[in-house]
C-alpha cells in the first residue's frame, strides 16, 4: 500500500474501500470484512449511507489492530450546525463502536457547515478525530472555509474520475495543502467507463483492466481513491494496482478523456441546491 501524508502529518492509504449504496446490514458487514481480508485498510462511510453500524461490526470482527485501519465518516446536512453536528459525531462513534475516527468530513457545503466545522475542530482537538476535512467543496466555498477557520481541511473528497478530472479545483487544493480524494473513481460505470476504448487499450498494454487503469491513473495523479464493489473478486482487481506504472504517453492519453463536466450534477445548479437543502429537514 502506498500512503499520502496529510497537512497535519497523518498518513492516509492512497487506496480505500467505499461503502455508498451498500445498505443491507449483513451485506455491508460481509463486504467490509472481505475488503479488509484482501488488504484494504481505509474504509469510507457516512452518516447518510445508513451503514455505519454494519461497518463498525465488521471492524470489530476483522482482527486487524485499530491503528492499522483508517476509518472515514461524514456529517450529513441534516446534522449541520455546531450542536447537532457535535451530537452526531458522538452518535457516529457509537454506531461505529470506535473511540476515534481517522477522518471526518463535512459531507456537503450546504446548511450551517461553519457550525459543523467548528464542532469538528473541537472533536479534533479532543482527539476524537485524527484529521478533519470536507467533501464536495468547490474552490469558492473551500477557500472561504479555509480563510475563516483555524484548521485547514486535510482532505476534500469530490467527484473525480477520468471523465471529470477536476484539474483547476485540484490546483486550488494543492495551493492550500488540501489532499484530493476521488469519489466515484469509476464514474459509477457511467459513460461506459469499463468499456472505454482508450482505457482498454492502455490496459491491454499493461495486462490490466480499464478499472485498474482508471485507479492507477488517479493514484499517479496523487489522488486518494475509494472504489466501491460488492464483489470480492472485483475488490481484489481494484486492489491490484501497485504492480504496474503508467508512462507519460498513457497518462496523457487518459488526461485527454476529461470532459471538464460532472457526470452527476452541478453544485451550482439551483434545482440541485434545492434538493440538497431539503435534506436539512
Ligand atoms: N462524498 C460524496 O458525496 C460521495 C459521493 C459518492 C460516492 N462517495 C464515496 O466514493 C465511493 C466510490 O464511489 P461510488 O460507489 O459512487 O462509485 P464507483 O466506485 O465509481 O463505482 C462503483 C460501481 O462500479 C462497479 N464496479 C466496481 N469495481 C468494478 C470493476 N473492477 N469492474 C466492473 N465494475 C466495477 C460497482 O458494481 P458492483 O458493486 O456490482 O461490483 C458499482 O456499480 C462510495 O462508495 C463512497 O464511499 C462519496
Amino acid at each position: 500500500m502506498e500512503f499520502v501524508e496529510l497537512n497535519n502529518g497523518v498518513r492516509m492509504p492512497i487506496l480505500g474501500y467505499g461503502t455508498f449504496q451498500i445498505t443491507d446490514e449483513q451485506e455491508c458487514e460481509r463486504c467490509v470484512l472481505d475488503a479488509i481480508e484482501i488488504g484494504y485498510r481505509l474504509i469510507d462511510t457516512a452518516q447518510a449511507y445508513g451503514n455505519e453500524a454494519a461497518v463498525g461490526k465488521a471492524i470489530k470482527k476483522c482482527g486487524i489492530p485499530r491503528e492499522e485501519l483508517f476509518v472515514t465518516t461524514k456529517v450529513w446536512i441534516s446534522n449541520a450546525g455546531y450542536e447537532k453536528a457535535k451530537k452526531s459525531i458522538e452518535e457516529s462513534l457509537a454506531r461505529l463502536q470506535l473511540d476515534y475516527l481517522d477522518l471526518l468530513l463535512v459531507h456537503q457545503p450546504f446548511n450551517d457547515y461553519y457550525g459543523t466545522y467548528r464542532a469538528m475542530i473541537e472533536a479534533y482537538k479532543e482527539g476524537k478525530v485524527r484529521a478533519i476535512g470536507v467533501s464536495n467543496f468547490y474552490p469558492d466555498r473551500l477557500i472561504d472555509l479555509i480563510k475563516f477557520n483555524e484548521v485547514v481541511p486535510a482532505v476534500n473528497q469530490v467527484e473525480l474520475h477520468p471523465f471529470f478530472q477536476q484539474v483547476e479545483a485540484r490546483k486550488i487544493m494543492k495551493k492550500y495543502g488540501v489532499q484530493a480524494q476521488a469519489w466515484s473513481p469509476f464514474d459509477q460505470g457511467r459513460n461506459n467507463l469499463f468499456e472505454n476504448e482508450p482505457l482498454q487499450a492502455v490496459g491491454k498494454k499493461h495486462g490490466k483492466t480499464s478499472a485498474q487503469v482508471a485507479l492507477r491513473f488517479l493514484i499517479q495523479e496523487d489522488i486518494v481513491v475509494i472504489p466501491k464493489t460488492v464483489s470480492k473478486q472485483r475488490m481484489l482487481e481494484n486492489f491490484t494496482v501497485f504492480d504496474f506504472e503508467l508512462d507519460d504517453e498513457d497518462m496523457n492519453r487518459i488526461r485527454g478523456l476529461d470532459t471538464g463536466k460532472s457526470s452527476f450534477f452541478s453544485h451550482y445548479d439551483p434545482e440541485i441546491v434545492e434538493r440538497f437543502t431539503s435534506f436539512a429537514r
